[in-house]
């Protein structure tokens, strides 16, 4: 750490209340964001407030314990810092630019400020280029910008970080630029899980990684969004370099906000939230900026409290992005995993200026199936199947497989779901899409379009059915195949179903079943 004091200003603890601690300094007063030390630099504080002429109430960034009034408290004369510099890359940090990575401590850095303004209106510069990620339902349908901001959004366990890690792995190789991996307040094991995966992927060399999880003060966890961006607002402006940095979780920055707002005193707002979480907020958004030396571009996960999507925490976030991918909890539990809600999802390059007339016109034909599809469950549901009319369920069985080739098993859950992983070209994306919208593949069973890539995988995965007249299911291994690929039973590989299959049968079953 960086312990380097100048002598001059000393203080004195007058009051320790959990977290938050005043301090009487007799000299000169430090301004706010000023870092103090007390025991030897084992505490660090951050000043937040002047409470008159000789107190200042600060949040500490590491434990409080063993702090007690009367101790000697010294004032840094600056800021937090975060260091900056060649000598950061392949390395992991915590909020004070220590190395938690068991190795020296880089020697080539600048120390930073972690409190920057954004850039100015005139140094900002906006291009509209998509940025693949080789997963299909996110570039068919909810392409991300390069440069732009896009947040996933879901409730406990929907698969967040299982995506954004998969999508380091898509990115990192074929991305020039810097990655940044910014922890905020999630498990611990899951950032030595990152920078273990990370490393034996080989991309540690172009990445860096700061830490703040669940277990430091909320005063670290509140910081550590700041230091990440100093990092890559060095990389964007000093070396001219395109930034990719990841957020998990840009929610646990706000609850940190929140806690340190609800320990220094300030009245809570709506559902307990502090009244400053959009200053927050945008202060740490509007720093993610394109300018024209460089581009960050950032994914961030959104928690989202109790899948209530109402919440003021994920209404703030959801004006700063121009991708908001939502996850749904009913998808993964279906097996249809990235569990992404195609029709909640939204991104603002979806235009035909942006991604091309075909592209656009796949995507909206694409969603007008799902949505027909959504409006037919509950007639499904009352009336089963044989009650829609021959248009109507062939919308369904399109709407199905459609939902079920946006599927995709991921490389890094190839351990647990024993299926290799697939990155699908935009192009494949689309033709698989457009193919299965054309109707070619009604007669292959749907599981045979279930977490494959490109669409001519399932021809090797399944032959054709018969076309059949018989609607009268009888009661096949296949159909409660597809049933059980409907109620997300999805450990195993999907059994290969035989030929000779009946699958418009099989199909109708399976839904009267599920959706009944
Ligand atoms: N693409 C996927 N394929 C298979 N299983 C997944 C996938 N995404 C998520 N899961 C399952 O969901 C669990 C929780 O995912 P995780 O990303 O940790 O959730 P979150 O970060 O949203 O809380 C994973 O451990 C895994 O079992
Ligand atoms: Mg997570």
């Amino acid at each position: 750490m960086k312990y380097k004091i100048s002598p001059s200003n000393a203080g004195e603890v007058v009051s320790v209340r959990g977290s938050v601690i005043d301090i009487r300094f007799d000299g000169h007063l430090p301004p706010i964001y000023s870092l103090l030390y007390a025991k030897e630099g084992e505490i660090a504080i951050e000043v937040l407030a002047q409470l008159d002429a000789h107190r200042v109430r600060g949040i500490a960034l590491t434990p409080t314990q063993g702090l007690s009034r009367g101790m000697a408290v010294e004032d840094t004369g600056g800021p937090l810092k975060a260091p900056v510099g060649k000598g950061i890359l392949s390395r992991m940090f915590d909020v004070f630019g220590n190395t938690i990575d068991r190795q020296a401590a880089p020697t080539d850095v600048q120390w930073r400020s972690v409190h920057r303004d954004p850039p100015a209106l005139a140094r900002r510069s906006t291009k509209s280029e998509i940025f693949e990620t080789g997963i299909k339902v996110i570039d068919v349908l909810v392409p991300l910008e390069r440069g732009g901001k896009a947040g996933l959004f879901g409730g406990a366990g929907v698969g967040k970080t299982v995506l954004l890690t998969e999508m380091i792995h898509n990115m990192i190789g074929h991305q020039k630029g810097v990655s940044i991996f910014c922890g905020i307040g999630e498990r611990c094991r899951e950032g030595e899980e990152l920078y273990r995966d990370m490393k034996a992927a080989g991309v540690l060399p172009n990445m860096v990684m700061v830490f703040g999880q669940m277990n430091e003060p909320p005063g670290s966890r509140f910081r550590v969004g700041h230091a990440a961006l100093t990092m890559a607002e060095y990389f964007r402006d000093d070396e001219h370099r395109d930034v990719l940095l990841l957020i998990d979780n840009i929610f646990r920055f706000l609850q940190a906000g929140m806690e340190v707002s609800g320990l220094m005193g300030q009245m809570p707002s709506r559902l307990g939230y502090q009244p400053t979480m959009g200053t927050e907020l945008s202060a740490l958004e509007e720093r993610i900026a394109n300018t024209d030396t460089g581009a960050i571009t950032s994914i961030q996960a959104v928690y989202v409290p109790a899948d209530d999507f109402t919440d003021p925490a994920a209404v703030h976030t959801f004006s700063h992005l121009s991708a908001s991918i939502v996850l749904s909890r009913k998808r993964a539990g279906e097996g249809l995993y990235p569990a992404i809600d195609p029709l909640q999802s939204s991104s603002k390059m979806a235009t035909p200026g942006i991604v091309g007339e075909r592209h656009y016109a796949v995507a909206q034909e694409i969603r007008r199936t799902l949505a027909q599809y959504g409006e037919l469950k509950d007639i499904i549901a009352m009336l089963g199947l044989e009650q829609l009319s021959p248009e109507d369920r062939n919308v369904v069985a399109r709407a199905r497989r459609l939902e079920r080739f946006l599927t995709q098993p991921f490389f890094t859950t190839e351990q647990f779901t024993g299926l290799t992983g697939k990155l699908v070209s935009l192009k494949d994306a689309l033709d698989g899409c457009e193919r299965i919208l054309r109707d070619e593949f009604k007669d292959y069973p749907e599981s045979a379009l279930y977490m494959i890539g490109a669409i001519d995988e399932a021809k090797g995965k399944a032959k054709p059915g018969q076309a059949s007249t018989s609607a009268e299911p009888t009661s096949t291994s296949e159909a409660k195949a597809d049933q059980k690929l409907a109620e997300g039973a999805t450990a195993t590989p999907e059994p290969h179903p035989k030929p000779k299959t009946t699958p418009k049968a099989e199909t109708e079953h399976a839904i009267s079943r599920h959706e009944s």
